[in-house]
């Protein structure tokens, strides 16, 4: 019904950020974490965002994903300018839109794999029945049909990740923010996370993947480098590090 209302930007750009500048204040000292970038990102494209630490990924994804305002500078998500958004209207803009994959899964302790992946779908106000068959069937999309019922620290990381992707998942966002999905985890449990988000992207999700790990970044189609807040590189990916 929402979408009706919603305009979409020419080229079908999900994502764009024009002139965004985010400083941080700090004991009255100027930290800025970004210093002016310009991109888009079109529907389907997985994109990662890579640099070293402190280069301003994560906080570029927060401004991406909703979670902060910037200093200067807009970023549109569907051609909606999100920072004319109060802050109520933002944090629903939010959970309608951006499903989060962090790198420390966030799963709430005391509730089992499939309550997690409810949660969202509970804010989303959706009914009680559907809600649970929706969270089954996204769990059982990330190869935990088997473990519903667990809780998280009944779950290996590589599970406990697969739940968080199916938490991101489970409202149908338009935007997947993945930050260091693999950072946390050994090497079979990383790939196995990096599979999953391939096929994502092979379903035509949007993805955004945030990583320091050149390795990590090469999995999508795109690269966005930055470096001291500033973007260094945009390069398309031709061959995949994994298909040869
Ligand atoms: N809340 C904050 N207050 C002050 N400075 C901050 C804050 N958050 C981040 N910064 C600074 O902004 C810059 C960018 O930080 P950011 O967390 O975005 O880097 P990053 O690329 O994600 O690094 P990492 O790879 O280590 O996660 C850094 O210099 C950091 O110290
Ligand atoms: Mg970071």
């Amino acid at each position: 019904m929402s979408f009706v209302m919603e305009k979409k930007l020419p080229g079908d750009n999900i994502i764009q950020v024009v002139g965004l500048v985010k400083i941080y204040y700090l004991d009255g000292v100027e930290v800025p974490a970004i210093r002016g970038m310009d991109f888009e990102i079109k529907r389907g494209e997985f994109v990662s965002i890579s640099g070293p630490s402190g280069s301003g990924k994560s906080t570029l994804m927060h401004l991406i994903g909703c979670l902060d305002r910037p200093t200067s500078g807009k970023v549109f998500i569907e051609g909606k300018d999100v920072s004319s958004l109060h802050d109520n209207e933002l944090a629903m803009f939010r959970n309608r839109k951006i499903g989060f994959i962090f790198q420390s899964f966030n799963l709430l302790p005391r509730a089992t794999a499939l309550k997690n992946v409810e949660l969202p779908l509970i804010y989303k106000g959706i009914p009680a029945k559907e809600r649970r068959k929706r969270a089954e069937e996204v769990l059982e999309s990330v190869g935990l049909g088997d473990r519903m019922h667990h809780l998280p620290s009944q779950l290996s990381g590589g599970q406990q990740q697969r739940v968080a992707i199916a938490r991101a998942l489970a409202p149908d966002p338009a935007v997947i923010l993945a930050d260091e999905p693999t950072g946390n985890l050994d090497t079979a449990s990383g790939s196995e996370i990096l599979r999953i988000l391939k096929e994502l992207h092979r379903e035509s999700r949007t993805i955004v993947l945030v990583t320091h790990e050149e390795y990590v970044a090469r999995q999508a189609e795109r690269i966005i480098k930055l470096r001291d807040g500033l973007i260094v590189g945009d390069e398309k990916i031709t061959m995949r590090s994994d298909e040869g």
